[in-house]
């Protein structure tokens, strides 16, 4: 490790710029290497050993490849079904991004909290484990809305996206019984913070919305405090899918000080 040793940040799509977002108000200098599994996306429809399977296997070639400081799961799905065994087999400090259930507890009046997360998120028994830990004597209505992560790819590339396409992919939350006493909800996908003013819209002002990502920066910087950064290493971004469609994000990544986009 030295000066020029990147922080990377993993997902399946461009959820992860909601933790590059926070990750740039604390450390601006940082070189990060955002990679996307464009060719993967989602995760949220595929079984537990496939995103096990494929994250391990990327994670491992691109820590070979460009030997970070850190690596950062910037995806809910990925680091609930792998995040444990990533780290037993990588030496790279490894942040994962769980979802928010600890916060949303503590804020929660009527005691009844959403999650809204992948299909794939909410089944997981970590999800379990954080409810068991965090949110005994509370009601959490969990729903998987893939959905959402289209949406949210979609509205990152300049499309149009509704209000109603978004209360409809998020809807069978409040269709749950008790649904009708949400008043906090985690956003458990770190796509579904890009559909925030939409999802606010969606549920009704009273509603309040939780995600991780301030949480994961703040962690990163903590992890990384005292470390030098060089300035002559840049940022750039990665994607295993068609480089064509990744610079139609170009945009997005630029408000980051990202203005290379490459293919992995
Ligand atoms: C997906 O690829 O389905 C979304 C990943 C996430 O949970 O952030």
């Amino acid at each position: 490790m030295n000066s020029k040793s990147p922080i990377l940040l993993f997902d399946s799509g461009v959820g992860g710029l909601t933790v590059l977002a926070e990750l740039r108000e604390l450390l601006p200098e940082a070189p990060v290497i955002y990679a996307a599994d464009m060719a993967g996306l989602p995760y949220g429809t595929k079984s537990e050993a496939e995103v096990a399977a494929r994250v391990a296997g990327l994670l491992g070639r691109m820590a070979e490849r460009y030997e970070p400081r850190l690596i950062c799961i910037a995806c809910n799905t990925a680091s609930t079904i792998a995040l444990g065994m990533v780290r037993e087999v990588l030496e790279t400090p490894i942040v994962g991004t769980v979802p928010a259930i600890k916060p949303a507890a503590a804020i929660t009046e009527t005691g009844t909290i959403g999650l809204l997360g992948t299909e794939a998120t909410v089944r997981q028994q970590y999800v379990d484990d954080l409810e068991n830990r965090f949110a005994e004597g509370k009601r959490l209505l969990r729903y998987g809305a893939n959905g959402l992560v289209a949406l949210g790819e979609r509205k990152l590339r300049g499309e149009e996206v509704t209000v109603d396409e978004v209360a409809s992919a998020a809807s069978g939350l409040v269709l749950q019984p008790g649904g009708e006493n949400l008043d906090t909800v985690v956003l458990a996908c770190t796509h579904f913070p890009l559909l925030e003013p939409e999802l606010r819209e969606a549920f009704g002002k009273d509603v309040k919305f939780v995600h991780g990502a301030q949480g994961i920066a703040r962690r990163i910087d903590h992890l990384l405090s005292g470390q030098k950064f060089s300035r002559w290493s840049k940022s750039f971004a990665v994607t295993t899918g068609e480089l064509q469609d990744f610079e139609r994000l170009s945009g997005a990544f630029e408000q980051y000080g990202i203005s290379s986009l490459r293919r992995f």
